[in-house]
């Protein structure tokens, strides 16, 4: 296990998303597509043994372990309670702020999967990723992209602007187009060597109320808790026509935003 000094004191480590909650057994149970879906980023991000790479966003460490077998890696993320999961399976772990990351030109390519969205300040996290990163040094990445889960977030905010509630402000998602992103890493100093959205429908393992309970939490936190079994209901009800088989097994609108941007290396004077 690599050990590393513990940073990021200006963070606010499991400070997080109102309302949402990282429990690891509910996320292995409900979200373990998230990291087998993400294995082909791997492939992109093509580590090599000698690398030191920064996982961003690591959850509970199932892809990182991965990556852990083809080159060094450490993982940061929000929530401690994923932090201690990834810690669990043997990884080098850290409880960190993706918007203050404190690390300084030590990382051959920063990794991230199905993170970034979560992240609502994308320039100081692209800021802290272009610090972190060696000259010459990549950041290779997946998250949601525009219209992504777009299906379900209309559902949502319908439903609880039927209750009189405004879901955009508790919407904690970030979900940029390929060239709004471009330009942020572009405008940081990144040279982006391929940016697209990927739609990709997903097959949830289990209902779409289990997959609200996971990932929507801040919505469903502007409801008090005896309302929120109705509220999953109502939006099951509105997109079972349109989203779920006559099996009653859902797939979900996901689109991929996945970029491979470099920092260029540093010119001899
Ligand atoms: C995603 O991985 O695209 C995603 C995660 C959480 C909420 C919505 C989308």
């Amino acid at each position: 296990m690599v050990r590393f000094p513990r940073r990021n004191s200006a963070a606010r480590p499991g400070a997080g998303i109102a309302g949402q909650r990282w429990d690891p057994a509910r996320y292995q149970r409900n979200a373990g597509f998230v990291a087998r879906l993400g294995e082909p980023l791997l492939e992109l991000l093509a580590p090599q043994p000698q690398e030191r790479i920064l996982d961003l966003g690591c959850g509970d460490g199932a892809l990182t372990a991965l990556l852990a077998r083809r080159a060094e890696v450490i993982g940061v993320d929000a929530s401690a309670e994923q932090v201690a999961a990834a810690r669990a399976r043997g990884l080098a772990a850290e409880v960190a702020d993706g918007a203050s990351l404190d690390f300084a030109g030590e990382f051959d390519a920063v990794f991230s999967n199905a993170a970034l969205h979560w992240m609502r300040d994308p320039d100081a996290v692209i800021a802290g990723v272009w610090r972190a990163l060696k000259p010459g040094g990549r950041f290779v990445a997946e998250c949601g992209g525009a219209g992504n889960v777009e299906t379900v977030r209309r559902a949502l905010a319908e439903a609880l602007a039927r209750r009189g509630i405004d879901a955009e402000a508790a919407n904690p998602w970030y979900f940029p187009s390929a060239e709004e992103y471009r330009v942020r890493l572009e405008r940081h100093g990144f040279a982006v060597a391929s940016i697209a959205l990927i739609p990709r429908p997903t097959r949830l393992p289990g209902s779409l109320a289990d997959w609200l309970d996971t990932f929507a939490e801040s919505f469903l936190a502007t409801v008090p808790p005896q309302t929120r079994p109705s509220l999953k209901h109502e939006v099951e009800e509105t997109l079972r026509g349109r989203l779920a088989d006559a099996a009653g097994a859902w797939t979900v609108d996901y689109v991929r935003l996945r970029f491979n941007a470099l920092k260029p290396p540093e010119r001899a004077p």
